[in-house]
């Protein structure tokens, strides 16, 4: 292979983090061996986090070689999350989420507090709408009116003017978030499927190159690469097929 399709490959696969959906740092660190060598990095959220507690998942798969998106999702007053922000801003965290709906104060309160940091500086990204809020949700339950597509740009614009470095969305929202708040804002994205993988409960997804087609930077894949179909084999070869689909 030459040097610039090595160069390509490694860009490819440093797009792919991969969901850690498991309650033991056990089996996050077996799927972290396995796999830290065809992949970016390794999302962390909650259920992990609050069973096995956040610095020892953090420092864990840091020490065995893998970088961390800290899915915790903040959204708090300024500064409470200012002062988690500071805690997750450690070795091995290549990035964390902080709602946006927490507003631009909260949001700049976060970016200040790991800018400050002499040390590492993990990329901030914002939480617009989750997916699992529909419109009518949105409307009738939290009291938001609109369309609900229209607001998780406007929440992307309002995170981009309080600094944050992109935002996590769906496949379908990447190309109008890029065209409102411009190409360099990271897209970090969730509800990929190959071809050759099951949808699951997934409902509206794209493929990883059609994904990135549209702008994604970040690939959040959990179940194709952890459970691979049979004849794909293992999560390595679900990786390296997906890295391959990049190039
Ligand atoms: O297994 P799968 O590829 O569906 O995993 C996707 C991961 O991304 C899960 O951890 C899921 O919670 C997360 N996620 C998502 N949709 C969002 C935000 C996060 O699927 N809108």
């Amino acid at each position: 292979m030459s040097g610039s399709q090595e160069a390509r490959k490694k860009l490819a696969r440093d797009k792919i983090l991969v969901a850690l959906d498991v309650t033991s740092i056990e089996k996050a660190l077996e799927l972290v061996h396995l796999l830290k060598d065809y992949v970016g990095g390794f999302k962390v959220g909650l259920e992990l986090c609050t069973n096995c507690g956040t610095p020892q998942v953090v420092e864990k798969i840091s020490q065995a070689g893998g970088q961390v998106f800290l899915d915790l999702k903040f959204k708090d007053i300024p500064n409470t999350v200012a002062g988690a922000s500071r805690a997750a801003a450690r070795d091995g965290i290549l990035m964390f989420n902080v709602h946006c709906d927490g507003g631009s104060e909260m949001m700049r309160a976060s970016v200040a507090a790991v800018s400050r940091q002499s040390t590492h500086r993990p990329l901030v990204i914002g939480v617009t709408v989750l997916t699992s809020i529909d419109q009518r949700i949105m409307n009738e339950e939290v009291g938001v009116q609109g369309d609900v597509g229209a607001h998780a740009v406007h929440l992307a614009q309002l995170a981009k003017s309080a600094g944050l470095d992109g935002v996590v969305c769906s496949p379908r929202e990447v190309a109008l978030i890029k065209s409102a708040c411009g190409r360099d804002f990271l897209t970090v994205v969730p509800g990929v499927r190959p071809t050759w993988a099951e949808t699951g409960d997934q409902k509206r997804v794209m493929t990883p190159s059609e994904a990135v087609a549209a702008g994604a930077d970040y690939l959040v894949i959990g179940r194709p690469i952890t459970s691979p179909p049979q004849e794909i084999g293992s999560p390595v070869e679900a990786a390296k097929r997906i890295a391959a689909e990049l190039n």
